[in-house]
């Protein structure tokens, strides 16, 4: 039966998300991992566009897609007439006409979705958009916690890292909080700025403090591709201060876990031991990034419908 809370096309990010829809979607994708669905895309057609590269988002969605019978469109944005000066605007309209009835969207500039979305029938989702949003992460994310706890109520979730750059410190903190989480940023000062705390999170810089009782951290890489330099003195200084060690890990609960969007970087952010190790679930996620993706597909389906 088709999800009643719901009626958008379009996923461009959760800030705008009720905690009934966020639970929707998670409800969605956990039905989804018990009876797979066949061909509620069937005769749908997606289009990749992605202006930064991705190992994860691109290839889960296009799982996804094609296990609901989806057909997907190659599309390279370097080889496309973007590279003419065609706008994004244009080129949206054009693959529409062609057929194309949802574009999965990763871009270098935060919120450039926002306005262009409206324009079209077909769906548009946020595969990452600059330090703006990566909604599907948070949600595989979130998907990827409620299999182990059932909810979020009363929980400590640590995001440690980068976040100053990081569209899925922002999705995350957004989704955790409407469902009653306690979200900790954690980083050095020019990464996690005390400004962030008006998001609704608590910053801590002192990432013993921060792990103290916490339930899960996420841990962040430093996104160098969005950074000029001097935000850290180096990566040896950075890893001295804040690399997720089994010794660090272990000062969060007994039971709590590990994760990590991806791509790590061994030895700066995290431990491999730490990222291999018992509490991790990082490949968990990478699993149910299809799941979770495969449910936001048939609902944005739904609401495409519906316009
Ligand atoms: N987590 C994530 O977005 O990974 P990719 O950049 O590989 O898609």
């Amino acid at each position: 039966m088709a999800p009643r809370d719901w009626e958008r096309k379009d996923l461009l990010g959760l800030e705008g998300l009720s905690a009934s829809e966020i639970e929707t979607i998670l409800d969605l994708a956990a039905s989804f991992k018990t009876s797979p669905p066949a061909n509620l895309l069937k005769n749908r057609t997606a289009a990749f566009l992605f202006t930064e590269a991705s190992t994860r988002t691109r290839s889960s969605f296009e799982i996804a897609a094609k296990r609901l019978g989806c057909e997907v469109l190659s599309f390279s944005p370097i080889s496309s007439s973007l590279s003419k000066g065609e706008t994004l605007l244009d080129t949206f309209l054009n693959l529409q006409a062609v057929g194309v009835t949802h574009f999965i969207v990763r871009h270098e500039r935060s919120g450039v979705l926002e306005d262009l979305a409206p324009l079209l029938s077909a769906s548009v989702i946020n595969a990452g958009d600059g330090a703006h949003e990566h909604p599907t992460q948070a949600l595989l994310d979130l998907m990827t916690l409620r299999e182990r706890w059932g909810g979020f109520k009363g929980k400590k979730i640590v995001v440690l890292g980068d976040i100053r750059h990081s569209r899925v410190a922002r999705s995350n903190l957004f989704a955790l909080k409407k469902l009653g989480a306690r979200v900790v940023f954690c980083g050095p000062t020019p990464l996690c700025p005390d400004a962030f705390s008006e998001l609704g999170a608590t910053i801590e810089h002192d990432v013993e403090k921060a792990l103290k009782g916490a339930d899960a951290v996420n841990v962040l890489r430093l996104q160098l591709e969005r950074m000029e330099q001097g935000f850290v003195p180096s990566m040896a200084d950075y890893a001295f201060s804040y690399q997720l060690t089994a010794a660090r890990a272990d000062m969060m609960k007994p039971e709590a876990f590990v994760l990590h969007p991806g791509p790590l970087n061994r030895g700066v952010e995290i431990a491999s031991e730490v990222a291999d190790g018992p509490r991790s679930l990082i490949l968990e996620q990478v699993s149910n990034g299809v799941i979770a993706r495969m449910a936001v597909l048939s609902l944005c389906e739904q609401g495409r419908s519906l316009a």
